[in-house]
């Protein structure tokens, strides 16, 4: 799709991915615990939806909590989990607000039960929305999500759902957790790390990445902008000659 951002013509990517890091050295800047830093982004999270909707981005997902976030200690990791608890209940009215469907990915099994529920809860009260289309990677690393879908594959083949002959790409995407989205067009990583940390590996194949300096608790649609301005400047050839 294309919108005129700032008086300049501009083809807005359908899917961004963003990977939120640099809460905790943002806290760290301002003496204070990490867990500050969680909050502040939190809320960043909330008005990032807004602008990715205003601009006209059909898809957002974002990394909350990887699979190796729990070698944190506990105290970090129960603070996030409750700013979790406190995001999923208020999004229930936020998300109706926007016309914003929620969807949480990623690895359930280790969640606390009321998270769990609380989860459901939102995805079910927001299924009807066809705004914003907001994913949560919640527990999520790209390379469980594989292991699951791998082991869900192999069952199928055993019960004979499935011949071996039908495994394709499709096939393969189809059973990950991001099987009703399409692939991200646009990966942002901020706080200045260059690097995927396990996030959306088979799905990120033919994304274009903008690593961005800024930490995630001070991100504004200005940055997203900026962003997007980058994706602009890119030619996406996926394997084939312009
Ligand atoms: C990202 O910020 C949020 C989560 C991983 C939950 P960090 O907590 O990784 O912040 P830094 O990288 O330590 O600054
Ligand atoms: C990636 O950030 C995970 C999230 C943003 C949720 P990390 O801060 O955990 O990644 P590393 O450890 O720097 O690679
Ligand atoms: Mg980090």
């Amino acid at each position: 799709m294309e919108k005129i951002i700032d008086g300049e013509k501009l083809n807005i990517p359908e899917h961004v991915a963003i990977i939120m890091d640099g809460n905790g050295r943002w806290a760290k800047k301002r003496l204070m615990p990490r867990n500050f830093g969680h909050k502040a982004g939190a809320k960043v999270v909330e008005q990032i939806c807004e602008d990715a909707h205003s601009l006209g981005i059909k898809y957002l997902t974002v990394y909350a909590f990887s699979t190796e976030n729990w070698k944190r200690s506990v105290e970090e990791v129960s603070g996030i989990m409750n700013l979790l608890r406190n995001y999923l209940v208020d999004s229930i009215e936020r998300a109706s607000k926007n016309n914003m469907r929620v969807r949480v990915i990623g690895d359930r099994t280790a969640l606390d039960k009321d998270i769990v529920e609380k989860i459901e809860e939102l995805e079910d009260k927001t299924a009807q929305y066809d705004g914003l289309t907001f994913t949560i990677a919640l527990n999520y690393g790209g390379r469980d999500e594989l292991r699951r879908g791998i082991k869900a594959i192999t069952a199928d083949v055993k019960a004979g759902k499935i011949s071996e002959d039908a495994i394709d790409e499709k096939l393969i995407s189809s059973y990950l957790d991001t099987s009703d989205l399409p692939d991200p067009d646009l990966m942002i990583r901020t706080s200045g790390e260059v690097r995927l940390s396990n996030y959306l590996i088979w799905q990120l194949a033919y994304a274009e990445f903008c690593f961005m300096d800024v930490l995630w608790p001070d991100f504004t649609i200005e940055d997203l902008k900026e962003a997007i301005r980058y994706y602009n400047g890119k030619e996406r050839r996926f394997g084939g000659v312009k």
